[in-house]
């Protein structure tokens, strides 16, 4: 009897460890947010402004891969995608609305904490006028870089040629707010497909056409004003 009931437990014991592993390969498991990637991200709220209060949902009580805009890896639960990128104003009941939308204030280096965010989009917003913060240039996991349509200005930092993974960069349609003195960062960008800088002023970069010449992968340029 003893035997028995020894037997019944193993058998139960089995039963448990199968309905783990089942629900542990199933729907039922995510991967959630990364303490200190989350932490990250409430230092980059508290630089933006945000007058429509879009990131409400960034609270520190809540997992972050849930947030507004963000996608985290199923697996690793590592921050991969920060998309703020505001909808075109179709979506608007009107243009104040719409405006009022745009984020703006200024962009925490505590984003380089996001050590495996590929996909980076602050797009139509408006961040009147600042300069693309250098340390992008060591956001080493970026392969989509939108920054387009935000108001961004200055020159912008050869830095961003240390993204040698980027696919798409596009730095289009800041109406002439940004200039470059020089085009040969360029040259390490071994992947990449799509290049916008339209509107950018590109008077003073003498050898553009030989840096652009040199990209091997580029199948998509914009340089239109
Ligand atoms: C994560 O899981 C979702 C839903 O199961 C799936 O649609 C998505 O492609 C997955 N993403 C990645 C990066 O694996
Ligand atoms: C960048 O964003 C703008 C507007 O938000 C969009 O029109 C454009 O297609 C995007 N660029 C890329 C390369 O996806
Ligand atoms: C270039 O990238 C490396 C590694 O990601 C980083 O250590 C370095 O600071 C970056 N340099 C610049 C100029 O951003
Ligand atoms: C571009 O820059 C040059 C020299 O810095 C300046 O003279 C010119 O007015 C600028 N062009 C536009 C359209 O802003």
């Amino acid at each position: 009897m003893a035997r028995l009931i020894f037997l019944f437990l193993v058998f139960l014991v089995l039963i448990a460890n199968v309905t783990t592993i089942s629900i542990c390969n199933g729907y039922s498991v995510h991967a959630v947010c990364i303490k200190s990637e989350k932490e990250a991200l409430l230092k980059f709220k508290q630089c933006i402004v945000d007058r429509t209060n879009r990131l409400a949902s960034w609270h520190s009580d809540g997992d972050c891969c849930k947030w507004t805009g963000i996608v985290c890896d199923n697996v690793t639960g590592h921050v991969i995608e920060l998309n703020l990128r505001v909808p075109t104003l179709d979506d608007y009941y009107d243009y104040e609305a719409y405006e009022r939308s745009w984020m703006g204030g200024k962009i925490s280096p505590s984003l380089l904490h996001l050590k495996h965010l590929s996909y980076l989009d602050l797009s139509n917003n408006d961040f009147r006028g600042i300069h693309i913060p250098k340390f992008f240039g060591s956001l080493g996991s970026l392969r989509y870089l939108n920054l387009s349509l935000s108001n961004f200005g200055g020159k912008i930092p050869h830095h961003l040629g240390n993204l040698s993974n980027l696919k798409y960069l596009d730095l289009g349609n800041n109406y002439y707010t940004m200039h470059v003195e020089t085009l040969h960062w360029l040259s390490s960008f071994h992947s990449l497909e799509y290049l916008d800088l339209s509107y950018v002023n590109l008077s003073q970069a003498s050898n553009w056409f030989h840096a652009l010449n040199t990209l091997p992968s580029l199948v998509g340029l914009h340089l239109s004003r």
